[in-house]
């Protein structure tokens, strides 16, 4: 079933074949404790006070008769909370959201600000208090409209810069036989992990000690000592399981305050934030509106290429959501340009939700590539195959394996796609109109620097120690994989810790670089260890560790278009008597470098799916121009796919190995959603013969 990956070869084949979740037993018996749910001696707990309105001034927090509620025991708030210092770049190369520095003023810059945080014995006590506290507001007018036309928007250089250009698009457009010039939007879309946000703060012999839920312990600890002035080994943060993250898991209000609450209190403090706090205090994915304009000649090969991206961001923290990036990867023209530009409004601060820039870009792009194949007569495949580019569009730089086409051939065979006709709305059965769509995929394939310990055992087992995050992916499994590979022993002989900042620096689980990033590290150590071994042969009772840092050997990387990629295939039944879009079957082919582990791999490229179905049918949260806030903000209110939503997904892959790579891995954390709205959109124009361009595609905009 599984495409062979073929790698270095390895002495016991452990990378490649599918193995189970190790911690999988603790996960499904309740063994694994999370965040919310360890017991500490003691503790506190507190309760966040969200801002009723959607922009203002605080001018004044009522404590006196909450503090006299039973089991309170402080309520911080601007007036009396620790400073905090802001002034400052992160690890992540961008200073910190204000919304996670806390109560350091009274300005409120939008609606679920947080203003207060009350803290007492039992979670039900700081809540009823956290619920009685009045705070009173100057309120000042708010806007939330994000429009194509606004003229404050303006291009915003993210890791990436936020407008590159060549060539003359007006004249390469007039010159072309076949134009495509159409408008795309994508709603607010947020994250909704199962398990929400939880710390808890204590000090411990002078050193601060967060026990959390996070994509980097060592991220995580970084931007806590630097707020509150620490030195870094000061402090310690703990994640051990995750459930769910998506981007959404950095540092946030909810460590922040738990810290602030456990130093004026001098007792372990845990902040645990609610469905509804998640939806303003966790960040979100932008809405978008794109505008994407395609010039072709008779033969369908791209003149010209213009991809605007236009997202929103907060008052107080400018972050792009960068989705005409995904342009300057996957098609060249003579002439190119794409622009990623926000306008700042009075809303929460967004952030990176899985496949920033890549899922709402893929969704414009490659709707409009389908559109243009249709304009071309052009098979939407044939279209792509005659658009690949030699080097990368934009930066010139050779790529680093390019397995689109065999992507797009492989998916092609399997999903049965050479007997498609390629007319709109002309299959029927009943009352459902039928169609199939296809898109392609990428997403970068990079590697931060990290460091690992591996340690030979007197007893004959090893232990990995690197302050790596599993948020769900099978990260502990993969890294139990690779080290029995690179030392040449069983799985079952390795041990796998992770989630502790005082294993060292490691790169986060992001930007689907985590598997890629520790595996270096781990198989660094790990070899040398193995060949220090063999010479010796006994191994002392403290047992003999090697450690390894790959920040050298990450620099020495040859520059190179690194990348992912994949061909989406979706085939869908459209009611015409409700409007109601049902996928019926999706296939996606994946070029992603070498899979570690088949088992976790096809589970996350088929969550990456599930959520393009989500994100092409369902996800939408809507914000109220009257109050700044959203409708249901909570599980009930935005709607997600289920089950029932979800027919046959399968996602499968090429050989890919990465050259350059120790393991040959590129990451796949982030592929399996991109592209995959825009097939089950490009299948509903098959099906109905309307195009879709604004997502969802809900009943009433299908009727
Ligand atoms: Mo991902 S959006 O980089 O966690």
């Amino acid at each position: 079933m599984t495409t062979a990956t073929t790698g270095r070869a390895t002495a016991t084949g452990a990378v490649g074949t599918a193995h189970t979740r190790v911690e999988g037993r603790d996960k499904v018996t309740g063994a694994a404790r999370y965040a919310g749910e360890i017991p500490f001696a003691g503790l506190a707990h507190g309760w966040l006070v969200l801002s009723g309105v959607a922009r203002g001034r605080i001018l004044s927090v009522e404590t006196a008769p909450v503090l006299d509620m039973p089991g309170v025991l402080t309520v911080l708030h601007h007036g009396n909370a620790p400073r905090l210092h802001t002034d400052y770049i992160g690890s992540m190369g961008v200073p910190p959201d204000p919304t996670c520095a806390v109560f350091q003023n009274d300005r409120v810059p939008h609606a679920g600000w947080p203003v207060a945080l009350v803290v007492a014995e039992t979670p039900e006590q700081a809540r009823e208090a956290a619920e009685a506290l009045v705070v009173t507001y100057e309120r000042e007018p708010h806007d939330i409209e994000l429009a194509a036309d606004r003229p404050d928007a303006y291009p915003v250089d993210g890791h990436m810069p936020g407008v590159t250009q060549k060539g003359d698009l007006e004249a390469e457009l007039a010159a072309s036989a076949h134009v495509v010039d159409v408008e795309y939007t994508t709603p607010e879309e947020h994250h909704a992990m199962m398990e929400p946000h939880a710390a808890t703060a204590r000090w411990d012999g002078g050193r601060l000690e967060v026990v959390d839920s996070n994509q980097g312990t060592t991220w995580v600890a970084d931007e806590l000592a630097r707020m509150f002035s620490l030195d870094a080994s000061a402090v310690r943060v703990r994640s051990e399981h995750v459930g769910g993250g998506f981007g959404s898991k950095g540092i946030r209000a909810h460590q922040v305050s738990a810290v602030m609450a456990a130093t004026v209190l001098r007792r372990p403090v845990r902040v645990v934030l609610t469905r509804r706090q998640m939806f303003s205090l966790t960040g979100y994915r932008s809405p978008t509106t794109q505008r994407v304009r395609l010039g072709a000649g008779p033969d369908g090969r791209l003149r010209a290429l213009d991809h605007r991206s236009l997202s929103r961001t907060s008052t107080i923290w400018e972050f792009v959501e960068p989705s005409a990036g995904v342009a300057r990867v996957m098609y060249d023209a003579d002439a190119h340009r794409t622009a990623n530009e926000v306008v700042r409004l009075d809303v929460p601060s967004p952030t990176w939700m899985r496949g920033p820039g890549e899922a709402p870009g893929s969704f414009a792009l490659e709707a409009a590539l389908d559109e243009l194949a249709e304009r071309c007569g052009l098979d939407p495949i044939e279209l792509r195959l005659r658009n690949e580019p030699e080097v990368g569009p934009v930066s010139g730089l050779p790529f680093a394996g390019r397995n689109l086409a065999a992507c797009f051939r492989e998916g092609a065979r399997r999903f049965g796609w050479a007997d498609r006709d390629p007319r709109p709305g002309v299959r029927r059965e009943g009352r459902w109109l039928l169609g199939t769509g296809t898109a392609a995929a990428s997403f970068p394939a990079g590697a931060l620097p990290s460091t690992a310990a591996v340690t030979a055992e007197a007893d004959g087992t090893f232990t990995v120690r690197i302050a790596a995050a599993d948020i769900g992916t099978g990260a502990r499994t993969a890294l139990t994989l690779v080290a029995a590979d690179a030392l040449g022993v069983a799985p079952g002989r390795v041990r796998v810790r992770i989630g502790d900042s005082d294993f060292g620096p490691a790169g986060i689980a992001g930007g689907s670089m985590g598997t890629r990033s520790w595996s270096w590290a781990v198989t660094a150590a790990a070899e040398e260890l193995r060949d220090r071994l063999v010479p010796s042969g006994t191994v002392p009772p403290e047992g003999i560790t090697v450690r390894s840092d790959t920040t050298a050997a990450i620099g020495a990387l040859a520059q190179k278009e690194r990348h992912s990629y994949g061909a989406q295939f979706a085939e869908v039944a459209v009611d015409v008597t409700t409007g109601e879009v049902r996928v019926r079957r999706m296939l996606g082919i994946f070029a992603a470098g070498r899979i570690v582990n088949p088992l976790t791999a096809r589970g996350q490229l088929t969550g990456g799916m599930v959520w393009g179905i989500s994100m092409a049918l369902h996800e939408e949260a809507v914000r109220d121009r009257a109050s700044g806030g959203l409708y249901g903000p909570d599980l009930a209110g935005y709607h997600v796919a289920t089950h029932a939503d979800v027919p046959l997904v399968e996602a499968d892959w090429v050989d890919d190995p990465d050259p350059d790579d120790p393991v040959g891995i590129k990451g796949i954390g982030e592929v399996g959603i991109v592209g995959a709205a825009a097939a089950v959109a490009n299948a509903v124009w098959h099906a109905t013969g309307v195009r879709h361009r604004h997502l969802p595609i809900r009943p009433d905009r299908v009727l």
